[in-house]
């Protein structure tokens, strides 16, 4: 197949994973994802592919984002963000749950297919079944000229690169920024300001040296991955922009280290998984410094109270955590975009510590072509 002839002629370069070498190759994965899209003079974005023109896109009434796993859970970071920045409704559903649900399919509803490989059987289904339904589909895909990119009415390529390892990191992180250009260009064609435009644009710009620095503090994080690795299970909490941050991380655990984690939204944790919480109970908490922030640190003092161990992600040392993890700070609306990544490298340090097989987890594959 494609992947397997990558896997062989795609250099490791020094790296000991492809998965290591993939998250490294973050900063300059979007950096080209951004490049020749930003237009300063309308503080906007082109996307040459979309195949929507502004009246088209003044028409959508809602947006329903439809993929699997990893890209499922970019596809609800994206709906968060053309909500907060186009104020369109969105929202976004496994695309396997979507297909067998026989669901109401609205003309006026702008439906985007997410998808790594393009290949995703349960992906792909959920777009033929729209098409034939006459609805408007768009994919948001990295591999060109796959099934998904070819059979959708136009979308964005998200240009991360090959990614070979199964689990998926740049590719992730590029997606996110995707729907982040996508939403600043439907926010633009309806009632997002040039100096929101503008605000976001410089965000934007920003990611590629963040992220550098994210990942120059790798060696705290194999330190910290060295605390958690004796956890059987771990919980991972976020709030609104944090916590599809959260799902991600925790499947991203799972999938590498095999160890048992579970993501609720923070609010949660009161109506049940509290109880669960207790020492050998660690909690990933993501706590960016938003207009949530005293929420989230309210959380964090729930789980200490019952002796949990607590790792914040956070854009400022939390007392009430046992260890931090500082990024830094992005425009509120692209903090999602940031966040998840220091906890790439955790769950791959975990997975090492335990000798793990982190590029070929067992019983997964790159991509499901199957039902
Ligand atoms: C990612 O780490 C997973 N291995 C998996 O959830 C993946 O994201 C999913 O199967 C969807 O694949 P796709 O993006 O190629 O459609």
């Amino acid at each position: 197949t494609t992947v397997e002839w990558e896997a062989e002629s795609y250099d490791m370069g020094g790296h000991d994973t492809y998965m290591h070498k993939e998250i490294h190759e973050q900063a300059e994965a979007v950096d080209r994802a951004l490049r020749g899209r930003i237009d300063d003079r309308f503080s906007t974005v082109h996307l040459g592919g979309l195949n929507l023109d502004a009246r088209d896109a003044r028409a959508v009434r809602r947006v329903k984002i439809l993929g699997c796993g990893t890209s499922y859970h970019a596809g609800q970071i994206g709906a968060q963000m053309i909500e907060e920045l186009a104020r369109i409704p969105a929202d976004a559903e496994p695309a396997s749950e979507f297909r067998y649900r026989n669901p109401v399919v609205d003309p006026d509803t702008l439906y985007i297919a997410v998808s790594q490989s393009g290949e995703t059987y349960d992906v792909l289904a959920a777009v033929q079944e729209l098409k034939r339904k006459g609805a408007r589909v768009l994919g948001l895909v990295n591999v060109v000229g796959s099934a998904i990119a070819r059979e959708t009415d136009g979308g964005i390529y998200v240009h991360a690169g090959p990614e070979v390892c199964v689990v998926s990191t740049k590719c992730f992180t590029n997606m996110v920024v995707s729907f982040g250009l996508l939403a600043l260009h439907l926010g633009r064609t309806r009632d997002l300001s040039v100096a929101d435009g503008k605000r976001i644009i410089e965000g934007l710009r920003k990611l590629p040296g963040q992220i550098e620095e994210i990942l120059a503090n790798e060696e705290q994080i194999e330190k910290l991955a060295g605390e958690y690795a004796d956890a059987k299970s771990m919980m991972f909490i976020g709030r609104v922009r944090g916590y599809p941050v959260a799902r991600e991380a925790s499947l991203k655990l799972k999938e590498v280290s095999y160890i048992h984690a579970e993501a609720y939204p923070a609010s949660e944790l009161k109506h049940g998984p509290l109880a669960l919480i207790e020492p050998a109970m660690p909690t990933v908490a993501i706590v960016p410094d938003d207009e949530l922030l005293e929420k989230n640190r309210a959380a964090l003092e729930e789980i200490k109270a019952r002796s949990g161990r607590i790792l914040a992600v956070a854009h400022q040392e939390q007392e009430k955590a046992d260890h931090t993890i500082v990024v830094p700070k992005n425009e509120d609306e692209l903090d999602a975009i940031l966040m998840g990544i220091p906890l790439q490298l955790f769950a791959y340090y975990t997975a090492k510590a335990m000798g793990r097989d982190i590029d070929k987890p067992r019983n997964l594959a790159k991509s499901v072509t199957v039902e």
